[in-house]
C-alpha cells in the first residue's frame, strides 16, 4: 500500500549519501538487516496473546535478569539477519554473555538489546530494540576488547519502537530520521527527516520508587519538577513506563527529561552502557538533546566491560541544564 510519493528507507538511504556517510553502502547493509529482523519481530509482538511467545523462559541472562521467551525470539532474529550482512564483524547482545562473531571480514560491530522493556510484553505494553554501531580500528577475528570505547565513536545508532505503530529512528551522525512500518509490506517509510527535540519540556521520567535511595541533587531536583506555580497548577508532568526505548521516545518527540540514576538496587545505574545508554545518547544529542551519565557527557565514558551498566539522564536542552544545577549542589 506504497503510495508513490513515500519514500521507502532504501531509496531514503541512496538518495542521501550524505546523511549516510563515511560508508552508505554499510549503512544500507545493516538498516536492511534492521528492517528485516525488527519486521519479524513486530509480527510476533503484534501477535504475542495469540502465538504461544508470552512469559519468562524460566533462566536469568548474564545481568541477572529473568529472559522472555520473546527476548530471545528478537535475539535470533537480529543475529540471523546480520549474519548475512557482509559489513558487521561481530555483535555483542544484552541475551549474550559474550560476543557472537559474524563475519570476521566486517569492518563495524554491532551492539544491541534486541528486545528493550520485555518484562512489558505480557501487559501490552511498548517495547523497542536499541542498536549501535562502531567502525573497527583492526581486521581479523573480532575480540570483545574492541567494543570498549567510548560512545562518540559510533558511527550509527538508533531504535525500532513496537508501539501503537512501528517506528525506526536512526542517526549515522548527520541527524535523526523517522521511518514507519507499514505492515502489510514490511516496508519502513520515511515519516520525519531530520526530526529535533524540542529545546525545553515538562515530562519528568523518572522511577521514583527509588526517591529515597537517590542522591540528594536528584531528589531535589524532582522536588524542582514538582513544584506549583503562582496559580497553584502542576508545572511538569510525570510519566515513567519502564519501557526506555518508549519513554525516550515520547520525551523524544514532546520535550522531556528521562533519568535513571544510581540506586541503592542499581548502585551502577541500571542501564547499559554499550546498548541502551549509548545509542540513546547518540540520538539525544543529534536532535539537539543532551544525555549525561551525571555530571559528565555521556558520549565520553569509555566502557570497561561489555556489558557494564551507566547512570543516565538525558532529554531537551533546558531540563538537562536545570537538573545539572540542582546535581552541582
Ligand atoms: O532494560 C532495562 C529496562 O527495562 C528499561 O527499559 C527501563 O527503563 C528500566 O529497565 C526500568 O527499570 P525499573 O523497573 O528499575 O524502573
Ligand atoms: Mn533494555
Amino acid at each position: 500500500m506504497n503510495n508513490s510519493h513515500e519514500t521507502l528507507l532504501g531509496q531514503f538511504i541512496e538518495t542521501r549519501k550524505e546523511l549516510h556517510t563515511p560508508d552508505p553502502q554499510a549503512a544500507s547493509d545493516i538498516l536492511k538487516a534492521v528492517e528485516k529482523a525488527s519486521t519479524k519481530v513486530y509480527e510476533v509482538i503484534s501477535r504475542a496473546g495469540l502465538a504461544n511467545v508470552l512469559g519468562a523462559v524460566g533462566s536469568e541472562n548474564v545481568q541477572g535478569e529473568q529472559v522472555q521467551k520473546l527476548d530471545l525470539f528478537a535475539n535470533d532474529q537480529f543475529i540471523d539477519a546480520l549474519t548475512s550482512c557482509a559489513s558487521v564483524a561481530a555483535i555483542l547482545s544484552e541475551e549474550n554473555e559474550e560476543i557472537i562473531t559474524l563475519n570476521p571480514s566486517g569492518d563495524y560491530l554491532f551492539a544491541t538489546d534486541p528486545l528493550d522493556g520485555s518484562s512489558n510484553i505480557d501487559v501490552n505494553i511498548s517495547v523497542g530494540t536499541i542498536f549501535s554501531v562502531f567502525k573497527r580500528k583492526k581486521k581479523g577475528t573480532p575480540e570483545k576488547e574492541e567494543f570498549l570505547r567510548e560512545g562518540h565513536e559510533q558511527v550509527m545508532a538508533g531504535y525500532v519502537l513496537y508501539g501503537t505503530s512501528t517506528v525506526l529512528i536512526y542517526t549515522c551522525g548527520h541527524g535523526v530520521h523517522a521511518f514507519t512500518l507499514e505492515p502489510s509490506t514490511g516496508e519502513f517509510t520515511l515519516t520525519n527527516e531530520a526530526l529535533k527535540t524540542p529545546v525545553d519540556g515538562n515530562i519528568f521520567s523518572i522511577n521514583e520508587g527509588n526517591y529515597h535511595t537517590l542522591e540528594k541533587g536528584i531528589q531535589n531536583y524532582i522536588g524542582f519538577c514538582k513544584k506549583l506555580n503562582e496559580k497553584g497548577k502542576r508545572t511538569h508532568t510525570a510519566r515513567f513506563m519502564g519501557s526506555l526505548v518508549a519513554d525516550f521516545h515520547r520525551n523524544l518527540l514532546k520535550g522531556g527529561i528521562f533519568i535513571y540514576p544510581a540506586t541503592a538496587d542499581a548502585p551502577e545505574g541500571r542501564l547499559r552502557l554499550l546498548y541502551e545508554c549509548n545509542p540513546i545518547a547518540m540520538i539525544a544529542e543529534q536532535a539537539g538533546g543532551m544525555a549525561t551519565q551525571g555530571k559528565e557527557r555521556l558520549l565520553n565514558r569509555k566502557a570497561k566491560e561489555i556489558h557494564e551498566r551507566s547512570p543516565f539522564f538525558t532529554g531537551s536542552k533546558v531540563m538537562m541544564e536545570t537538573a545539572l544545577r540542582y546535581l552541582d549542589e
